[in-house]
């Protein structure tokens, strides 16, 4: 099957057409900068550009990083507050005249590393962590997806862990990479001693760069770099809204 993959982020949305049958891209990605926050009528409008870009009257699968509850958006921690409660599968396909289904954009990721990349084939327990804006996570059991499972909101200090562990608080904070790994560290460690999982890999813009802090990570589990790195929210959007069909 082939699906247009969108993944919304924090700095831009990017998408490419996805063939599901082999994870790959069916394109080059089309990225569109975002250096303000859209609200969501504005985040419709580039969707339906990329859309337009690619020609696109087809399925389209849909990342955000929120909360998501059937085709309602529950939380927006790092993108526009007036997402929150918002049904953008109604409003994403009003405005691309397709069908649209949405996902969490760390569950996504995670949905193409499993099928795919670094955790194809592992039935036990898998925990995928993006490091980016925020800090996101899937989780899966038998390659089956229990979803929101928001770990980057868990509490340290008072606050979301992603506060001190994202890829932009490495930078905000100006950490020194084994700095930033030892808190890594700490927060899966903490993770571990609740999930067990066996394989733990870790996704995100930084996953590029984990010669540079996988050495300061003493994990019980098995550690693995995400291997779609940029890409792995748009195949995992294109699986999901594959699965749902
Ligand atoms: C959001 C998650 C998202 C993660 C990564 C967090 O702030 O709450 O839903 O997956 O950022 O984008």
């Amino acid at each position: 099957m082939k699906i247009l993959g969108i993944d919304i982020g924090g700095s831009g949305v990017k998408g490419a057409p996805v063939d599901t049958k082999t994870g790959k891209l069916l394109r080059e990605r089309h990225r569109i900068d975002t250096p303000e926050t859209l609200t969501p009528a504005a985040m419709a409008k580039t969707i339906k550009t990329i859309a337009t870009h690619f020609k696109w009257h087809g399925p389209i699968g849909v990342g955000f990083p929120g909360v998501i509850h059937g085709p309602r958006i529950m939380t927006s921690a790092n993108l526009h507050p007036r997402f929150v409660r918002c049904d953008a599968v109604n409003m994403f396909s009003k405005a691309t005249g397709c069908r649209v289904a949405l996902i969490n954009d760390a569950d996504a990721a995670g949905l193409a590393e499993i099928r795919f990349g670094a955790g194809r084939e592992i039935k036990g327990t898998v925990l995928l962590l993006t490091l980016g804006t925020g800090v996101g996570s899937a989780l899966f059991h038998g390659g089956r997806l229990f979803p929101n499972s928001e770990l980057g909101h868990l509490p340290i200090r008072g606050k979301s862990a992603e506060r001190f562990v994202s890829s932009t608080a490495r930078k905000r904070r100006e950490l020194s990479w084994e700095e930033w790994g030892g808190e890594l560290s700490q927060y899966i460690h903490i993770l571990e001693e609740i999930l067990w999982p066996e394989l733990i890999i870790l996704g995100g813009g930084v996953s590029a760069k984990h010669a540079k802090y996988f050495k300061y990570i003493k994990p019980r589990a098995k550690l693995a770099p995400a291997e779609f790195l940029n890409e792995a929210g748009i195949v995992g959007a294109a699986l999901w809204a594959a699965e749902r069909k």
